[in-house]
């Protein structure tokens, strides 16, 4: 297929002008087996807020009073916000309801209800290590077919995704996982924020996007830490940032659900280090 040479041709093209670009900085990590000690145990700690978390949110609580109890346990586990300072985030976690994608701030005004769509992000600093995870969910559950669409399937995006994480594979083979699965449930693919390197820095190369790319990314080797999440839209891809210069919510006001592991490379299958043991 000629069009197949062409973006390959394509990608070859760019990944010199990068190496050019960026000299003899890699466009991904390998970590060493002590590093993944520690990343094992930060992204446990993340793991637990996450699985933790969802039980204590109650309808009538402030975002912030959600923010605050995250911040009570990590302390707890001996960990400190990844989030909190990161390009000046003023929260612990990010905390984004019904229409917002991402990176919502807890707010004292800001009151949870029954039916309320909720995306908790955590990143977790243990030791210097980095685990950054995310979960949505209806507060009280919901019967709607669409939202029940949306979550069933930014997880299954999410799966997908990383059945893709394997050695030999691009970082575009888990784009198109993720795309694919967006595409059949006719989702918006949020195209502005993508998954990332992560480990011994919050944000490490590569970046990952939730679809396909002109570029096709490094070669997925043993040894590189990949934090993958999906964020997809009931409606339109399209974002807008609020004033606080952080929410970001779709532009047309519907649902949006967040989904997010790390993954270690190893040579087989991945292993997903935000799973709690
Ligand atoms: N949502 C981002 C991620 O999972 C991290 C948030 S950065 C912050 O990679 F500064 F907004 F906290
Ligand atoms: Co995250
Ligand atoms: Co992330």
């Amino acid at each position: 297929m000629p069009f197949r040479w062409i973006l390959e041709i394509e990608c070859w093209v760019l990944d010199i002008q990068k190496r050019v670009l960026m000299g003899d900085k890699k466009d991904y990590v390998i970590y060493s087996e002590e590093d993944i000690c520690g990343i094992r145990k930060a992204s446990q700690a993340a793991a637990q807020v996450r699985e933790r978390l969802p039980s204590m949110v109650r309808p009538g609580m402030s975002t912030k009073e959600i923010d605050n109890i995250a911040a009570a346990f990590i302390h707890s586990m001996g960990g400190v916000s990844a989030f909190l300072g990161y390009r000046g985030y003023p929260g612990i976690i990010c905390i984004s309801l019904n229409d917002e994608i991402v990176h919502g701030i807890g707010r004292a005004d800001r009151i949870l209800k029954e039916g309320d769509l909720v995306s908790l992000d955590i990143g977790v600093n243990v030791g210097g290590f980095i685990g950054d995870t995310a979960v949505s969910f209806v507060l009280g559950g919901t019967n709607d077919p669409d939202t029940l669409r949306l979550l069933d399937f930014t997880k299954k995006a999410l799966d997908e995704g990383i059945r893709a994480a394997v050695p030999g594979n691009y970082v575009r083979n888990i784009s198109e996982a993720v795309e694919k699965i967006a595409k059949s449930a006719k989702l918006g693919i949020v195209r502005e924020y993508c998954g990332h390197g992560c480990g011994a820095c919050l944000h490490d190369p590569p970046e990952i996007p939730n679809y396909v790319t002109a570029n096709r990314g490094p070669q997925l080797r043993p040894g590189m830490v990949l934090a993958i999440e999906p964020m997809l839209n009931l409606g339109t891809s399209r974002v807008i940032t609020d004033s606080d210069g952080w929410t970001v919510r779709t532009s047309d006001g519907k649902l949006s659900a967040h989904f997010e592991h790390m993954v270690l490379m190893t040579k087989s299958e991945p292993e997903i280090l935000t799973w709690l043991k």
